[in-house]
């Protein structure tokens, strides 16, 4: 691998759909932020023209987020395109071709898993991987047996270093911020242990349903989709201990640390849901047993956390849309007895919609004198979380070649190790309303000690009504 930016962007599946979604207004923003300004080739088998996929990526940039003229302009200027089967070594020939003199290309492959294997082999026997990178989209394999064959064949072609895994939760600043928040406050690490931490809850919520996603989410299901990669990537960053310095790989290692030290997931600590009418979505099997909710406890048995349940809950058609931590602390002796309802101190660190950390507390109410009342002092509130795009971020870090922010191999292969026989137990499958949060049977399998922490989002305020300040 060249510690050389990368000096063209290669993307495959360029026709797509998270071509369309995501990948088109990531690259105007890059452009607009001087991220990028390397050719840029799409590559898809569709019978296009570098005309045509310039006309998808302003009908995308107009769809998501809005059209920036100057940006865009310059982004078509640096856009090529690649027409043709990937099993055919004469496409590779010609994106060789097209790659010119480029040394240090980057390949995205936003393509399903099936076809990563072919794409690479294709790419190592043209030539075109040569000083170059490799950047792959989730899901990485469907369990640990696949992760594994699909990093064999990654590894056939690039090195480890050049390979970078995306998980877009990874690219989200209030994602990265858990980390920072921990370690440059000297007063949160005395108390963020199994001494004064009572348990930590992860909830993503989703107030929507699979959105014409039916067919991939069936053979996918939340484990799958969310908790053993977004989720899992939140749990490390709240339990790792300090790196031994701010380098990728000392990051990373403290990340795989957290994962090694979970044991897999039983499956009586698991509760699976899915929300009625799921089994009538296009693409979905009358009878799919699939989850669209998931909640589940598992354990870290490190030093610093043996013995604290961690709470991991995701899920579709809940009633709102969030992803918030909770970390409740335990209990002070009693002393206030007439204190009315005793509260644990609690962390609550919202990713989305908005970004907030707050710490809960007990307080004296006023005018009540001896009752006490649960009150939020607010360290930060941003009241959205869009300052760059997730993907925006990432792609940029991946042509700068800083794979921090990337699944290392190690890490997913731990990840697919904890949730493996949960996924193959094929536990019971408890229908849920949709709107409300999960099935009732998640109370009496998979209950917190103080109930589960429903995350709760205003409602957006109607045009042209005032909000207060910082509010
Ligand atoms: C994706 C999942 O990885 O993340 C989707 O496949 C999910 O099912 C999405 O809706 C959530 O991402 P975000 O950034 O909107 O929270």
């Amino acid at each position: 691998m060249s510690d050389s930016h990368s000096d063209s962007l290669v993307f495959f599946g360029a026709t797509g759909d998270l071509a369309y979604k995501m990948i088109f207004p990531a690259l105007q923003a890059m452009v607009k932020n001087g991220h990028l300004d390397t050719p840029v080739i799409g590559v898809a088998n569709a019978g296009w023209s570098v005309e045509k996929l310039r006309e998808r990526a302003r009908d995308s940039v107009e769809k998501n987020g809005g059209l920036d003229q100057a940006a865009f302009e310059k982004l078509s200027g640096l856009m090529r395109y690649v027409d043709g089967d990937y099993k055919d070594p004469a496409t590779f020939q010609t994106l060789r071709k097209e790659l010119g003199s480029a040394q240090w290309p980057a390949h995205y492959l936003a393509i399903p898993p099936v076809l990563f294997g072919l794409v690479v082999e294709q790419l190592g026997k043209s030539g075109c991987a040569a000083g170059g990178r490799v950047v792959v989209e989730k899901p990485f394999g469907r369990d640990l047996e696949s992760a594994r064959n699909l990093n064999r064949i990654l590894l056939a072609t690039f090195p480890e270093p050049s390979i970078f895994r995306i998980d877009h939760y990874l690219g989200k600043l209030p994602v990265k911020n858990l980390v920072y928040f921990r370690f440059a406050n000297s007063f949160i690490d005395p108390f963020w242990n199994r001494n004064s931490v009572e348990s930590v809850q992860i909830t993503m919520a989703e107030n929507f349903g699979v959105q014409g996603r039916g067919a991939f989410y069936d053979q996918t299901g939340a484990i799958r989709d969310v908790v053993q990669n977004h989720l899992f990537q939140i749990l490390a960053n709240l339990a790792m201990e300090p790196p031994a310095r701010n380098d990728s790989e000392s990051v990373r290692n403290e990340k795989v640390k957290v994962l090694q030290a979970i044991p897999p997931v039983d499956a009586k600590n698991v509760c699976r849901g899915q929300f009625r009418g799921y089994r009538s979505e296009k693409g979905v099997g009358q009878d799919s047993k699939v989850e669209t909710f998931a909640a589940l406890r598992l354990e870290i048995n490190s030093w610093r956390w043996q013995g604290v349940p961690f709470y991991l809950r995701a899920g579709k058609c809940l009633p709102v849309t969030s992803t918030e931590v909770l970390v409740r602390f335990r209990r002070p002796p009693e002393i206030f007895s007439s204190a009315g309802e005793a509260f644990s101190n609690y962390m609550r660190l919202r990713i989305s919609p908005d970004v907030v950390d707050a710490l809960g507390m007990m307080v004296l109410a006023p005018r009540r004198e001896t009752m006490g009342e649960l009150t939020e002092l607010v360290a930060s509130h941003h009241p959205s979380a869009d300052e760059m795009d997730a993907y925006e971020r990432l792609l940029a870090d991946a042509m700068a070649g800083d794979p921090t922010e990337f699944a290392r191999e190690d890490y997913v292969e731990e990840a697919w190790r904890i949730v493996d026989p949960i996924l193959k137990a094929g536990t019971e499958i408890y229908e849920y309303e949709p709107g409300t949060w999960g099935p009732d049977e998640v109370d009496r399998r998979v209950l917190p000690a103080g109930g589960w922490h429903n995350p709760v989002v205003a409602p957006a305020a109607p045009e042209g009504v005032l909000q207060p300040a910082g509010g």
